[in-house]
């Protein structure tokens, strides 16, 4: 049987971007930035984004490329020796997809949520104390806020059983070029509130004293978060290319563009924080509270803030079906399931950890392991542990065991892109600079040195 692949060459970069654009940039890159010291975090992401977020994500797409496999198989079949020890990249990557999932889906819930809100009554309030109200009424019902995820996992299962060309490729395409042209209408009416300036400053002015490993951590895992690397998304991504795309440009393209689009979402929210007094380490919750502010002052503004969570669920649902595909597509190729069967066996397992997440803001909400509700448990053991160790192994096989010379030859599509120079950066990097990084900040951001 022929495999299913991306078709077009655009269509390999709204899927890619498809998959790293997401609640990352739009819901966790504001509030951890907002957290954690606004310009100084930014820096330390930039560089954990560069050093290590791309040299990881150019090796998964080539090496899913060439096993032309789902992430377990890749991670099995590439290696020479060793085979059970790296294929834990994959288990590890599947694990992490359905806790990644877990919360992710309620999150999008409540983006699906805002959606419906937005179009049947009025939230749109400057008043803190009001938008918090209306975000805290969906988050407590427990049947209700069960229910948008379980839409979500709805919405998401169905495209996925339509397979990678079909179902991602055909979705994500239309989807990205409407999300950036949204964006930045919204970014041009918030520089025009009064106190936009102040909003700039903090996202961009450094304050260094913030800075502590424990940071640099969250910092280094929020690049592993928004790129989709670390866990097989992006092996499994690569495994749907066409061999002759470029892989370093795509994914240096994928790179940018997912910067900006966190860079846009910054200037979309700060200035109405600073303009209306909210707090910027309101955390999860600033996406949903800040927002109804923006555009209540606004003439037309139930229809921007419609727009803005219109995109953001875009955004979530392009990334949550590259999450969905790790565990999918390993089901249909290693357990010989049909797509269907696959996709109903991840949405059942999904049910029932998601609601795990859903429930850790009212009934469960008193259950915690070392202080973590299961909802933040879920995001801190895979944004903080299982993507960078699964970075970690990744960079390791591909700059010490898999071989320069494969590297080359397949990075230059068997010497038909004239690109040396960059595979010998990119692989210097990936060698000597990524796994030193990621093993020193792992260790010492969990404080285990
Ligand atoms: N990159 C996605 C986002 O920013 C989330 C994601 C993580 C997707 C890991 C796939 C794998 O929202």
């Amino acid at each position: 049987m022929q495999r299913d692949g991306f078709k077009t060459r655009f269509g390999i970069l709204a899927a890619t971007l498809g998959s790293a654009v997401g609640l990352g940039n739009i819901w966790k890159f504001p509030y951890m930035t907002g957290e954690n010291g606004g310009a100084s975090f930014l820096l330390v992401y930039l560089l954990s984004t560069f050093l290590v977020g791309l040299p990881i994500m150019i090796s998964e797409l080539v090496l899913g490329r060439t096993a032309k496999a789902n992430a377990i198989t890749t991670y099995y079949q590439l290696p020479k020796k060793n085979k059970n020890f790296w294929s834990l990249i994959g288990i590890g990557g599947v694990a992490a997809a359905f806790l990644i999932l877990a919360f992710y889906t309620d999150v999008a819930g409540w983006v699906y949520a805002y959606v419906y809100k937005t179009i049947t009554a009025n939230i749109l309030s400057t008043n803190p104390e009001e938008t918090s109200k209306t975000f805290g009424s969906l988050i407590s019902t427990p049947l209700t806020s069960l229910f948008w995820q379980w839409l979500v996992l709805g919405v998401v299962g169905l495209i996925i059983t339509m397979g990678a060309s079909k179902g991602i490729e055909r979705t994500t395409k239309k989807l990205m070029p409407l999300l950036f042209l949204f964006l930045v209408i919204i970014v041009v009416r918030s520089l025009t509130l009064p106190k936009a300036k102040e909003g700039l400053l903090f996202l961009f002015s450094p304050d260094f004293s913030k800075i502590n490993a424990q940071v640099v951590l969250l910092a280094m895992g929020l690049a592993f978060f928004k790129l989709s690397i670390g866990m097989g998304t992006m092996t499994t991504y690569g495994s749907y290319f066409r061999d002759d795309a470029n892989i370093p440009a795509t994914a240096t393209k994928v790179m940018l563009a997912d910067l900006s689009v966190s860079l846009l979402a910054g200037l979309a929210i700060f200035p109405a924080v600073f303009t209306y007094g909210y707090e910027p380490q309101a955390g999860p919750s600033l996406l949903f509270i800040t927002i109804p502010a923006i555009f209540a002052s606004l003439p037309g503004g139930r229809i921007f803030m419609l727009l803005f969570f219109l995109l953001a669920s875009f955004a979530a649902t392009g990334a949550m079906l590259s999450l969905l595909e790790v565990p999918v597509a390993y089901f249909c190729e290693s357990k010989k399931m049909s797509r269907t069967k696959a996709t109903l066996l991840s949405i059942a397992i999904l049910v029932a950890l998601g609601a795990t997440a859903t429930l850790s803001f009212n009934v469960l909400k008193d259950v915690k392991f070392f202080n973590l509700n299961f909802f933040d448990l879920y995001d801190f053991i895979s944004s903080n542990i299982l993507l960078p160790v699964g970075g970690l192994l990744i960079a390791l096989f591909a700059g010490w065991t898999w071989g320069k010379e494969k590297i080359f030859t397949t990075l230059s599509n068997y010497n038909t892109l004239n690109n040396q120079k960059i595979i010998s950066l990119y692989y210097f990097v990936l060698k000597y600079i990524t796994p030193i990084l990621v093993f020193i900040i792992l260790l010492k951001g969990l404080k285990l040195f």
